[in-house]
């Protein structure tokens, strides 16, 4: 097993009240598809900023590829990065949007050209190179961007909701290509977004995060199928949570929910409060998910 490409260690960071990040630890590996998901305000932004250099923590460290780069500045990082308003420069027509990526790298007038039609091939973009960015799409823009930020291969691209100022169909088909983009360069992703059903069916891991802390990281089949807290089975849409009493008897035990009693397989300890789940909604694709109906929650 290889080294993680990132290790987050008991990050704190707080603004006055607010504390986006509250003995944060986390670690991603190589290649990976990686999400935080989490509610408006739960630090996913502020997490994110502090490992591209734009935000230092009050506490911690942040080791990228092996090195503490905790007060590394950003430029130094070799970090890519993609935000939702699409960061790019109007002044400059497709070609000098991706070939400012490469400015530090050194490379010919041929070395580059190829470079970045490679880079436009890659993101379904080729022979766009003299086109001027003012013209293009939403989805087009956001192109432009994820390419340049791919163009010095950086060690992890980190993408603060990409997708979310595009429309439904466009966002689904970003979202298929962002994945496919992922794998063909093996590039590491973290991926920052409020939208579960994003999160679920193109991550490998999902952090889902609460007030600064996650509450679960796992496969996006455990989180969905095996929430472990209550918190993390609501934030999926459609689901009820229903609470239940417990009674331990042998091998057994009897679930009392709303007068009705049944015996379920023992499993957990001896708790004496459960939270029964009811017809979570599966999601659009995917291995995941396609299972329907109850499940119990633990905690
Ligand atoms: N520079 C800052 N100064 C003061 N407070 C900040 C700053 N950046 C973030 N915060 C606060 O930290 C908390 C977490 O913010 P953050 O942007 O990380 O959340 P988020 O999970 O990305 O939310 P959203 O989904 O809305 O983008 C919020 O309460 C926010 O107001
Ligand atoms: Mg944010």
């Amino acid at each position: 097993m290889t080294d993680p490409i990132l290790k987050l260690e008991h990050l704190h960071k707080r603004f006055g009240r607010a504390t986006p990040a509250r003995d944060f630890s986390m670690t991603v590996e190589r290649g990976e598809f990686f999400t935080m998901l989490g509610p408006s305000g739960s630090g996913k932004s502020t997490v994110l900023r502090m490992i591209a250099g734009l935000e230092y923590p009050d506490s911690g460290s942040i080791v990228i590829d092996g090195r503490d780069m905790t007060s590394v500045p950003p430029w130094d990082r070799h970090l890519g990065m993609v935000f939702q308003q699409y960061a790019i420069f109007p002044h400059l027509d497709v070609a000098g949007n991706v070939g400012y990526g490469l400015r530090r790298e050194n490379l010919s007038r041929e070395e580059t050209a190829s470079r970045i039609s490679e880079l436009l091939t890659l993101v379904g973009l080729e022979g766009y190179e003299s086109r001027n960015v003012n013209q293009l799409s939403g989805g087009e823009q956001q192109r432009v961007a994820i390419a340049r930020a791919l163009a010095p291969r950086p060690a992890i691209l980190l993408l603060d909701e990409p997708l979310s100022a595009l429309d439904e169909k466009i966002r689904r088909e970003m979202q298929d290509e962002l994945r496919s983009i992922q794998q063909r360069t093996g590039t590491t992703f973290i991926y920052v977004t409020h939208d579960q059903e994003e999160a679920l069916t193109m991550s490998d891991r999902v952090a889902v995060l609460n007030e600064g802390r996650y509450v679960q990281c796992d496969r996006p089949e455990q989180i969905f199928h095996r929430p472990r807290t209550p918190f993390v089975a609501r934030f999926f849409r459609g689901c009820n949570l229903l609470s239940a009493d417990l009674d331990a008897q042998g091998e057994e035990v009897r679930m009392t929910l709303a007068g009705e009693s049944l015996m379920i397989d023992r499993r957990g300890g001896a708790r004496t409060a459960a939270w029964w789940r009811c017809g979570a909604r599966p999601f659009r694709s995917g291995p995941l998910l396609r299972r329907r109906g109850h499940r119990q929650v633990t905690g």
